[in-house]
């Protein structure tokens, strides 16, 4: 006999994207179950301290207090589950190709436990053929004998951590199903949750409108940012431009530079499409060559900073202010600052870096804005980040986020 309940939702990852479903959830009525293999993060949960910026503790210690919620590392936990959706990371390996490990590990996990007809979701970014190609044959062959109708969908996630307007749920999901009873039950699912389901035709629809949503940003921020080297060559302020170019009130979309792309989507995501397209026999050269520029702006920003300085014989001091990849979060997964530092490292410069949101970054501690600099590189402005201190010492800055006024010292990336 099946343990399951319809209204009880299995999580698998407790990330960005699982533990604001899961809170999500919980609003809608569900009783969540959250799992993640990470015992650390489970038992830092469990105590309601949360690990992510979007869910404050008071919300998560809410749904904990009522019995709607709880986080463990035990897979089996599923079984009571009608729907599962897995929300796990999908990286790059070493070649910068899909690394599909922690999704296999997924599905491997849920398969031996998932109960006769539960609806099973895939929510991370990955190819189009990722839930037919790869998740559903694992989870058919180790699924229970007694387990014989399942549902399978698609509904990659497309949360913007830190954003205070679109979030779980007013942002409509995109959902592609493999058959007609999976779509009715996983658009059922969705619109309880959210305020509005958007049906595909197939789940190889919804993930590769995910790939392209994202490749979309890479390439109009490389866009802006070659444009802003050929700006800034020529003495022309970038953000000027774009402001001027947006009082177009059609057929231009504004985009800013910045010291490159950070985050777990934006470099990551249009890799899976540019593997994607050659797995083809197809070469995305376009996205390829956006992927490059934005991976040597750091470079870019570093060579200016460092032109700032007129001494040029002891080791120049310099400060990065915020290294998160973006504002309001403490995320600093493939942030672009990890290669201004190291290119200015290589370049002979000692570097400390200060981020109120990041208290440890590869080995090293946040230092005070009293540290001693001969430049300081606003990277990423953080919330409650003031700069008067280094603004009061004269100390010369370059503003990669267009939020300080041009003033003496201070210039414009
Ligand atoms: N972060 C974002 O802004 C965002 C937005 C949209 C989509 N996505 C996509 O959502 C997916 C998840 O991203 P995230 O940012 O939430 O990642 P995350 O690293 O914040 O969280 C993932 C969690 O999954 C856990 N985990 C990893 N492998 C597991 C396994 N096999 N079993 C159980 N738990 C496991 C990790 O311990 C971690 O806590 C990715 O595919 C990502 O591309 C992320």
């Amino acid at each position: 006999m099946s343990a399951q309940n319809s209204q009880v939702l299995a999580i698998i990852g407790q990330g960005y994207v699982g533990l604001p479903l899961a809170m999500a959830a919980v609003d809608a009525g569900w009783t969540v179950i959250g799992i993640d293999n990470f015992e650390a993060k489970v038992s830092q949960i469990n105590a309601g301290s949360s690990p992510v910026e979007d869910i404050s503790d008071q919300q998560l210690q809410a749904a904990l207090a009522k019995g709607a919620y709880k986080a463990t590392t035990d897979f089996s936990a599923v079984a009571g589950a009608s729907v599962i959706t897995i929300c796990v990371p999908t990286p790059l390996d070493e070649n910068r190709e899909p690394d599909l490990e922690l999704l296999r590990s997924a599905a491997v996990g849920i398969a031996p436990f998932v109960s006769n007809e539960t609806l099973v979701v895939s929510e991370s970014t990955s190819y189009p053929g990722t839930l037919r190609d790869v998740i559903i044959p694992i989870v058919n062959e180790l699924k229970p004998q007694e387990s014989q109708n399942l549902y399978f969908a698609s509904a990659p996630e497309r949360v913007n951590p830190g954003d205070p307007v679109w979030n779980q749920k007013n942002t409509p999901r995109l959902v592609g199903a493999i058959d007609a009873a999976s779509k009715t039950k996983a658009l059922g699912f969705y619109e309880s949750i959210c305020d509005a389901a958007v049906s595909v035709s197939t789940p190889e629809i919804a993930e590769a409108a995910k790939l392209l949503e994202n490749t979309f940003r890479l390439v109009n921020i490389a866009l802006i940012n070659e444009f802003t080297q050929l700006c800034s060559t020529n003495n022309i302020n970038v953000h000027e431009v774009i402001d001027a170019a947006s009082s177009k009130p059609y057929g231009f979309m504004p985009f800013r530079p910045g010291v490159g792309v950070g985050g777990h989507c934006i470099p990551v995501d249009p890799l899976y499409l540019t593997w994607w397209a050659r797995q083809s026999g197809v070469q995305a050269n376009f996205v390829e060559s956006a992927d490059l520029i934005n991976r040597q702006m750091p470079k870019f920003v570093a060579e200016r900073a460092l032109n700032m300085v007129e001494k040029k014989n002891d080791s120049t001091r310099v400060l990065i202010l915020g290294v998160a990849y973006k504002p309001g979060v403490a995320d600093v997964r493939e942030t672009p600052a990890t290669e201004l530092r190291n290119y200015l490292i290589s370049k002979g410069a000692t570097v400390a870096w200060h981020d109120p949101l990041v208290s440890q970054w590869e080995g090293s501690k946040s230092v005070d804005l009293g540290w001693d600099c001969d430049v300081a590189i606003l990277a990423t402005m953080q919330p409650g980040m003031s700069l008067n201190q280094l603004t009061k010492r004269k100390v010369k800055i370059l503003d990669c986020t267009n939020t300080l006024d041009i003033q003496d010292g201070v210039i414009g990336i």
